[in-house]
Order: structure tokens, then C-alpha cells, then sequence
């Protein structure tokens, strides 16, 4: 580990107890396997791999929102793997993430800028007068308009409401933002905007990105560095343009060739088809008044509660 680097990953194991029942024998699925990996100070780390490979796994786990078996993640200096309780809350500021799907992440009942709100609160961001004044910025800085504060989720457009969650997940000024396939639910133009955006808010605030995607098109647009797991492993790992030039191990190869609308030669956003929306219900939370929010509580019609 360099001074420059700021996630260090070492030896990290994800394994889940699964089956077990009256008659049924134990297994363990091994998602994480030991990975091992370290992103640099204001760059971006991608990792890449087919569905299953354990990319999802990997980012729940640095992010602590899954149970880490074996390994250790550090964050700076702090050993965010073995923080609990107080000592992880401090430092949760510090990485925050961003999810595939916008809608899923977001109350449909609660205006934006009560979600951003929210953050600021619970993360005890700044002088609780300030807040509404941060969530103003916050939505300047990401491409999205004050007057939209008010405004629920359903009133957004797919890639607007994924810069509400970019906006929520900056609230606290992080130094990691670990995103897991942040674009794929959007259209193909509107992905290409909000890549953008990410750079830009990376270069002015020295964002630390580690950044999952299947889509090799937008990870050699982004990345500086990529790793490819395979089964809970990284089997090869290299700065972007060696690895899209050269890439050396036989699954590398094979992804790369699999990927149709991965042109190698072209340093550029492939032309595909948006993945579709997952229909998810999304859960019902409760309206709760928020005092000193930004209006009341949205009254879904009977129809739907
Ligand atoms: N909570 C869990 N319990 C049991 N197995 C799990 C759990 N979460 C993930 N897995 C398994 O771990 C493996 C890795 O899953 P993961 O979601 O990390 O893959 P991924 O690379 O993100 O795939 P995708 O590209 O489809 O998102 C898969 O075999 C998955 O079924
Ligand atoms: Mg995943």
C-alpha cells in the first residue's frame, strides 16, 4: 500500500451458509474468495465479470452491507472491516454508494430534498441551519434545479432521479463513492451524461470511484485501472489500456470476445440497447411529517397504499 492509495482490499472472503435445513446438507457459497486489490487516491477502479462473479458481493462488502468472512478492507488508515458500532457510523461519510437501479433507491413518498435531508441528518453533516442550503448545492452540483427540491421521485426521469442519488450520496462530502452498475438502468444517451457528470464531480472534488460495470464499453471509457473476477476471484488485473490492448488470461479474452458490442479498436461508449428496468415493486415506507422539510408528506390515491 502506497501513501496514495486510499481503499486497500486484502485477502477479502464473502462466503454464504446456504441450504442446512432438517435433511438438507450445509453448503457454503464462496462469492468473494479472497480479492485482494488497492485504488488510488482520485482514480477510478473498475471491475468487470460475468453475472454471478461476485462484483456485487465485493462492493457490499467494502461497503459493510455484507458480512465479511475473512480479509481485511482499509480506508485511509482506518480498518473499516473491523470498525463496529460508533467508530463505522463516523466513518461511513467517508464511502458512500450508489446502486444500479434509482427508483429502488429512493422513497417514492418523500420529496428529493427531504432524501437529501435525510443524509445530512443522519450523517450530522454540517450546522442542521445549513442543510437545506447543502441540499441546494448538492442539486446545482449535480446537474438538477433548487425549484426540484420539492419534487417526488416519480416526477424525475430515470436519469434524473439517478442524480438525486448521487447528489444524496455526496451529502457528505466522501472520499470513495462505490457505484454498481450506476448507468445500466438508464438509456444509452442519457448514460453517457451522467458518465460526464461523474468525471467531472471526480476532478473537482478528487472523488475516489470504484466502479462495477458488465459493460466494457463504459469501463474503458472511465476506468483507470480494471479487474476481472471470475467465480470470487480477480483473475487478471492491469491499467485500463494494457488490459483492453493485451488482455492475458484466457476468461479475460474470452469476455472481451463475447461482449458484441465491445469494438477494441474504438475508445468510445458502445451503441447497445439499454438494459431493461427490473420490475420491482418498490416498498411501501410509511409518510412520515418532516419538520423544516420541503413540504408535506406526498398522500398516495387509495388505489395504492
Ligand atoms: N445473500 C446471498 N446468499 C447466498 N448467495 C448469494 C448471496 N448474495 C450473492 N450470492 C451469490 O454469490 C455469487 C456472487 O453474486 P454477486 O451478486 O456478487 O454477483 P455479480 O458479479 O454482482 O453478478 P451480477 O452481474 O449479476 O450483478 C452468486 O453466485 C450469487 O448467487
Ligand atoms: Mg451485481
Amino acid at each position: 500500500m502506497t501513501t496514495d492509495t486510499l481503499l486497500s482490499v486484502r485477502d477479502l472472503k464473502v462466503h454464504f451458509p446456504v441450504g442446512g435445513g432438517l435433511f438438507g446438507a450445509r453448503k457454503v457459497v464462496k462469492a468473494v474468495d479472497g480479492v485482494s486489490f488497492d485504488v488510488r487516491r482520485g482514480r477510478t477502479f473498475g471491475i468487470v465479470g460475468e453475472s454471478g462473479s461476485g462484483k456485487s458481493t465485493t462492493a457490499l462488502a467494502v461497503m459493510r452491507l455484507a458480512k465479511i468472512t475473512g480479509g481485511a478492507v482499509q480506508l485511509g488508515q482506518a480498518p473499516i472491516s473491523h470498525l463496529e458500532g460508533e467508530a463505522l457510523r463516523r466513518e461511513r461519510r467517508r464511502f458512500q454508494m450508489v446502486f444500479q437501479d434509482p427508483y429502488a433507491s429512493l422513497n417514492p413518498r418523500k420529496r428529493a430534498g427531504d432524501a437529501i435531508l435525510d443524509a445530512l441528518n443522519l450523517m450530522d453533516v454540517g450546522e442542521p441551519a445549513g442543510r437545506v442550503d447543502r441540499a441546494r448545492e448538492l442539486f446545482l452540483q449535480t446537474g438538477l434545479r433548487p425549484e426540484q427540491l420539492q419534487l417526488f421521485p416519480h416526477q424525475f426521469s430515470g436519469g434524473q432521479r439517478q442524480r438525486i442519488v448521487l447528489a444524496r450520496a455526496l451529502a457528505a462530502r466522501p472520499e470513495l463513492v462505490v457505484c454498481d452498475e450506476p448507468v445500466s438502468a438508464l438509456d444509452v444517451a442519457i448514460q453517457a451524461q451522467m458518465l460526464n457528470l461523474m468525471m467531472r464531480l471526480q476532478r473537482e472534488f478528487g472523488l475516489t470511484y470504484l466502479f462495477i460495470s458488465h459493460d466494457l464499453g463504459v469501463v474503458r471509457h472511465l476506468c483507470d485501472e480494471v479487474a476481472v473476477m471470475y467465480l470470487g476471484v480477480i483473475v487478471e488485473q492491469a491499467p485500463r489500456d494494457a488490459l483492453f490492448a493485451q488482455p492475458l488470461h484466457p476468461y479475460t479474452r474470452a469476455l472481451w470476445s463475447a461482449a458484441p458490442s465491445f469494438d477494441p479498436d474504438a475508445a468510445r461508449l458502445p451503441l447497445r440497447r439499454p438494459l431493461p428496468l427490473r420490475h420491482r415493486r418498490v416498498p411501501h415506507h410509511r409518510a412520515r411529517a418532516q419538520k423544516g422539510g420541503f413540504g408535506p408528506p406526498h398522500r398516495l390515491p387509495p388505489s395504492e397504499r
